[in-house]
């Protein structure tokens, strides 16, 4: 376990605000195939994560994470572009360490999104859900060790980890577009493999909607942090023994890649609300 300290988070902050002067409000941490956001942000600066004390590096080679802040439809947002999962070898307290300093820089509401096997049968590859809550089956937790006071509680609450809030917001923007969401529960796994047909049967009876390996530890930092969270998983494909087929990489790019334009607009519609 890495021990997270307000020392580490605040040298990364301030490097940060050194090369910046937007102080941003909205933190976006994007799943595989939707980082095109990035090209939506004026006058940003970016900053290489092995430039940021403290920052985890990638271990992906020629997938050189940066931090980007700038503008988004008039709002201040700082955004990941590449994001760190546990099944690199990080711990989740290290995956979520660019949330606390995002925290730091002054984010008061963060919209993570993933890539997610459909577990519901009614869900279909190209569908959006939001997350009305979580399972987190990765076995950890980013908030085991120490607890430092200044940076939340002991036992903090997690009743509400999606906020009911940024959840009607989002659903008011889609019907204006007249688009509908999923809503449902993900299910947060270690990964790296995809689950046994067993495995999702068991999630399915488990209450869960869909499947992934990210967000959980990224929305536990927060909510500790006292930031909002919205939560959107893009369903690139159904998850296994569903369909008479095997699982692969390619087509949960291929799909994220369909779905790329829908999202982009929603997502432009509801960052000024
Ligand atoms: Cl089926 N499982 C997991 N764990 N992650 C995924 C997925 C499935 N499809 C896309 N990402």
């Amino acid at each position: 376990m890495t021990i997270i300290t307000q020392q580490q988070i605040q040298e990364a902050a301030i490097y940060i605000k050194d090369q910046s002067t937007v102080a941003p409000e909205i933190g976006l941490i994007l799943g595989s195939g939707l980082g095109v956001l990035a090209d939506l942000i004026t006058d940003e600066i970016s900053i290489p994560y092995h430039q940021i004390p403290h920052f985890p590096v990638s271990t992906v080679e020629g997938h050189e994470g940066e931090l980007l802040i700038g503008m988004i439809e008039g709002r201040r947002v700082v955004m990941m572009k590449g994001r760190f999962h546990m099944y690199e070898g990080y711990g989740p307290e290290v995956t979520a360490f660019p949330v606390r300093v995002m925290k730091e820089l002054g984010v008061t509401s963060l919209l993570v999104t993933n890539a997610a096997g459909g577990v519901n049968l009614d869900y279909s590859p190209g569908d959006l859900m939001l997350l009305t809550d979580h399972l987190n089956l990765t076995g950890r937790n980013p908030l085991t060790g120490p607890n430092d006071p200044a940076l939340g509680v002991r036992f903090p609450d997690m009743s509400s980890a999606y906020s009911r809030r940024l959840i009607e917001v989002a659903k008011a923007t889609a019907a204006e577009q007249d688009f509908e969401f999923k809503e449902g529960v993900y299910a947060g796994l270690l990964g790296p493999c995809y689950e046994t047909p067993a495995e999702i049967v068991m999630l399915r009876r488990q209450g869960a909607d869909a499947v992934g390996m990210s967000t959980v530890s990224e929305t536990i930092v927060a909510r500790h942090a006292g930031i909002e969270v919205l939560g959107i998983s893009c369903i690139t494909n159904m998850a296994a023994g569903i369909l008479d087929q095997p699982l692969n990489h390619v087509e949960v790019m291929e799909t994220a890649e369909r779905v790329r334009e829908r999202f982009l607009k929603l997502v432009l519609g509801f960052i000024p609300k």
